[in-house]
């Protein structure tokens, strides 16, 4: 049902990404058009909870389409966690006059979206991610870009593993999914891929490597998502998780963020040292990190943002909350937030023997 909105809200949570100034831009070009207001809040679910806002118009979103982050800040506060810190969100939405609330975010950000939509609050989403993970669309924005950093460096390390005869392991980002892994690593020319959703079987790894090497190539580039595991007892015996925590699959156990996940990283290194006991090559690794994260997004995540952004704000025009917007194809609709968040889009087995077809 439609309806005339004259203030919404528009916020960024969850781990910053390249296009998200681009999404920001689109809906208040978008709302100033219907004379629409659009209030910052600032820093996630955070700047809800404590009422820190920015207020925007076309002048704060010049200039700032090519630009990485987001000009809002963001954080992975987790709202639900305590009752008071819900009813402060509440109170805060009611009393800035929002009547609409335009959410940018994964799936930790769009999960507490589902559930105020539950209780009421009027809500659209924006599926945000570079790790590429939400169900409901095809792609998220962020994740292009960040496949281009890590395909770049690639291409880097190539020239210098072969200069030294080495093998390279390069470490990317990919907590429970191998898209950027998978994307990267077929578009770098890896010669081995390996993702949270397959076991690392080290025997096929090195036996890839060595046949590599029988053929006269005397180097090879391994891609590993930060958060694939070794088969059980290729490794070092994993911690035992805490209930209803994400087990750290490095076998490290070190902080957590509101939501319960581990900080990963660790396992480049140590499928590096494995490889490098193994097959007796020289071997070094490479963790790209944040860098995949920072920057100016590329055409295709600034275009797919500001789509989105678009869509954002004529599906609060049409009153059509709790649902959030989704690239099909190459048309942008919408789906049920809850449904996205749902469950998480992982690598399926018929693409990840597309990409073992280059392995070795
Ligand atoms: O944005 C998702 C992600 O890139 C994951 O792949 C990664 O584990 C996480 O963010 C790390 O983010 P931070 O260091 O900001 O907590």
């Amino acid at each position: 049902m439609a309806t005339a909105i004259r203030r919404l809200g528009v916020l960024t949570g969850g781990g910053d990404c390249p296009g998200l100034n681009a999404v920001i831009r689109a809906v208040v070009r978008r709302s100033a058009a219907d004379g629409i207001e659009v209030i910052g809040v600032a820093n996630g679910w955070k700047g809800l909870m404590e009422a820190e806002t920015i207020p925007l118009d076309l002048t704060s979103v010049s200039g700032i389409i090519h630009r990485g982050g987001t000009i809002l800040g963001t954080s992975r506060t987790n709202p639900y966690r305590r009752p008071e810190d819900l009813a402060r969100l509440k109170a805060t939405y009611r009393r800035l006059g929002l009547e609409a609330l335009i959410t940018i975010g994964g799936e930790d950000t769009l999960g507490v979206a589902a559930k105020l939509v539950r209780e009421g609050l009027s809500i659209i989403g924006v599926p945000k991610t570079i790790d590429n993970d939400l169900s409901g669309t095809d792609y998220t924005f962020g994740f292009d870009t960040s496949v281009n950093i890590a395909m770049e460096a690639i291409d880097r390390l190539h020239t210098t593993a072969e200069s030294h005869h080495r093998i390279m392991v390069v470490e990317v980002m990919g907590r429970h999914a191998g898209w950027i892994a998978l994307h990267a690593g077929l578009a770098g020319g890896a010669d081995v891929i390996l993702i949270p959703e397959f076991p690392i079987d080290l025997d096929e790894v090195c036996t890839a490597i060595q046949k590599r090497h029988e053929r006269g190539k005397r180097f090879s580039i391994v891609v590993v998502a930060e958060g694939a595991e070794l088969k059980p007892g290729q490794g070092p015996p994993p911690p035992t998780p805490a209930a209803g925590r994400d087990p750290s699959p490095a076998g490290e156990r070190v902080a957590q963020d509101e939501f319960g996940h581990v900080r990963l990283g660790g396992i480049g290194q140590m499928v590096a040292d494995l490889i490098g006991r193994k097959t007796g090559f020289e071997t070094r690794v490479s963790v790209l990190g944040h860098v995949q994260r920072g920057g100016s997004p590329t055409a295709f995540d600034r275009v797919l943002g500001t789509r989105f952004g678009v869509k954002a704000v004529e599906l609060v025009l049409a009153g059509e909350f709790g649902r959030m917007v989704s690239l099909q194809g190459n048309r942008i609709v919408s789906v049920p937030i809850a449904e996205a968040v749902g469950r998480l889009k992982t690598v399926d087995v018929e693409m990840y023997q597309l990409a073992k077809v280059f392995f070795g």
